[in-house]
């Protein structure tokens, strides 16, 4: 018996395959092998294409089914994970009416901005949580207000997530988790939020009908099947955004547990029972995969946008001939805190930690007759790093305390130097564990379609494969640098 992961990043799309008896992965495969476009028509937008996501997917599962060589028809679930707060939209027939506004797109920051005052901040606080800031609402809102006839024709929204379902299902259902990461629920009246809606004119018949995060959503269509050479029926019955999936995968689901990824963007997150937020929406308070009306489990946020995505890009234009191991390996023979050379992430759209302020990302100090190119190599993770430790100071004012970490053996988390320099200024116990954000929605799927009874059974064969603790003298030096860092804000 086995389940299906998918995940739709914004660099690939991966699909993985899990043995749901023994709980290993059988294979995993992802497309494109280059990162996938993100288009910018404009300096501050962000769009990818839904189609896109769909053929990359394709492209995947054919791997993963050669490589497995197993019959469709053992195939019990499918869960799915995908980039948050995007904006899919479609006309009646289901057709998708423009490119999808992404994550880190920043065009709508002033409609969030506008309307947080207009419904009151207390409100949109206690209520929602968040302002509704940059997220998938006010994208919409954008689209209203900038392509009116483009939302004369919107007869549904989607996240990402959504639309793979409804690609694979042909049914178009969303979750509270969607809802709320779109900053349409509101957590008190445990309902879509009136005051949004009204705020910002819309209808409420936009948005799809809700289901369970875990459970029969819906089920392999005709066209579908045929289209991935998968069984007819086969149940689509978990879906989550790739931070709370990212925790999910990682069996991050009690409160005071953290979780943290370093993909095209980073993310710490952290699991409360208690409807807290940041005054500013710095850092983002969203329904947990196990959140119910009954039972309050949120999962806290800090996003750095201007995460991996750096070090893809130094890697293209700085550092052309290397790898990323071999760039890590001459980052690693600097020592830390890069002779003075400071590092700002901030080129991926407005960065919600800095107040969704956009200010680019930039070197400060850089000396001529000192800095090499391992300096800058180095000080790229160490300024991420810092980022983190910047936004982790912010959670801990709404409760979240960080003294371990767990990551997925992923990303920039394969970086000694990273993770290292994460573990020494945040004074936290990092754990890595083999498994990543398409493994962890084949668990989500099967626990959904009732093939683990628990989730805990689910996650009995997750392993640790390395543990990393702070240095006592890189945590002093790593702390003043982390300050003159700071000043640079
Ligand atoms: C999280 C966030 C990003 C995207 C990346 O709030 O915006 O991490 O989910 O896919």
């Amino acid at each position: 018996m086995y389940a299906l992961g998918f995940d739709i990043g914004s660099s690939s799309v991966k699909v993985a395959l899990l043995n749901v008896k023994s709980g290993k992965a059988v294979c995993s495969a992802f497309y494109p092998k280059e990162e996938m476009a993100i288009s910018t028509p404009k300096v501050e937008w962000a769009e990818q294409n839904p189609h896109d996501w769909w053929t990359n997917l394709k492209l995947a599962l054919v791997d993963v089914m050669a490589e497995a060589n197993i019959d469709k028809k053992d195939i019990k679930s499918i869960g799915i994970s995908y980039q948050m707060h995007g904006l899919v939209t479609v006309d009646k027939a289901g057709e998708v009416l423009r490119p999808a506004i992404i994550w880190c797109d920043s065009r709508a920051i002033d409609y969030g901005n506008k309307s947080f005052d207009e419904i009151g901040s207390e409100h949109c606080l206690s209520h929602m949580l968040n302002s509704p800031g940059n997220f998938t609402a006010s994208k919409l809102k954008w689209v209203k207000e900038n392509e009116p006839e483009v939302y004369k024709k919107i007869d549904k929204i989607m996240l990402p997530g959504d639309y793979i379902a409804y690609k694979l299902t042909g049914d178009i259902v969303t979750t509270i988790g969607g809802l709320s990461e779109g900053i349409f629920w509101d957590f008190k009246t445990q309902s879509i939020s009136k005051e949004l809606l009204d705020n910002y004119g819309f209808d409420q018949n936009v948005i799809p009908t809700i289901k369970e995060t875990f459970g029969i959503q819906g089920v392999l269509n005709n066209d579908a099947a045929k289209e991935l050479n998968l069984e007819v029926g086969t149940p689509v019955s978990y879906r989550a955004g790739d931070q709370p999936n990212n925790a999910l995968s990682l069996n991050v689901l009690k409160p005071g547990e953290v979780a943290a990824t370093a993909g095209t963007s980073g993310v710490v997150y952290g699991v409360s029972d208690q409807l807290k937020y940041d005054p500013k929406s710095r850092v983002n308070t969203f329904a947990h995969v196990n959140h119910s009306n009954t039972n309050n489990r949120l999962g806290v946020l800090l996003c750095i946008n201007g995460t991996g995505i750096l070090n893809s890009w130094l890697r293209k234009n700085v550092a052309p001939g290397l790898n990323y191991v071999q760039m890590n390996d001459e980052a690693s023979v600097v020592t830390p805190g890069s002779a003075g050379l400071l590092f700002y992430p901030f080129g991926n759209g407005a960065e919600r930690v800095l107040l969704n302020s956009n200010p680019g990302a930039a070197m400060k100090n850089l000396n001529f007759n000192l800095h090499t190119r391992g300096h800058m190599l180095r000080a790229a993770q160490e300024g991420i790093a810092f980022s983190f430790k910047y936004g982790m100071e912010i959670m801990e004012q709404t409760g979240i305390q960080t003294k371990v970490i767990k990551a997925g053996n992923a990303n920039m988390f394969l970086s000694p130097v990273f993770r290292q320099t994460l573990a020494d200024v945040s004074g936290s116990t990092i754990e890595l564990y083999e498994t990543d954000g398409a493994l962890g929605a084949a668990r989500g799927g099967a626990y959904g379609a009732g093939l683990y009874a628990t989730l805990d059974e689910a996650f009995v064969s997750l392993q640790e494969v390395a543990l990393v603790e702070p240095i006592k003298e890189n945590t002093e030096k790593l702390t003043q640098v982390y300050q003159d860092w700071k000043k640079g804000l």
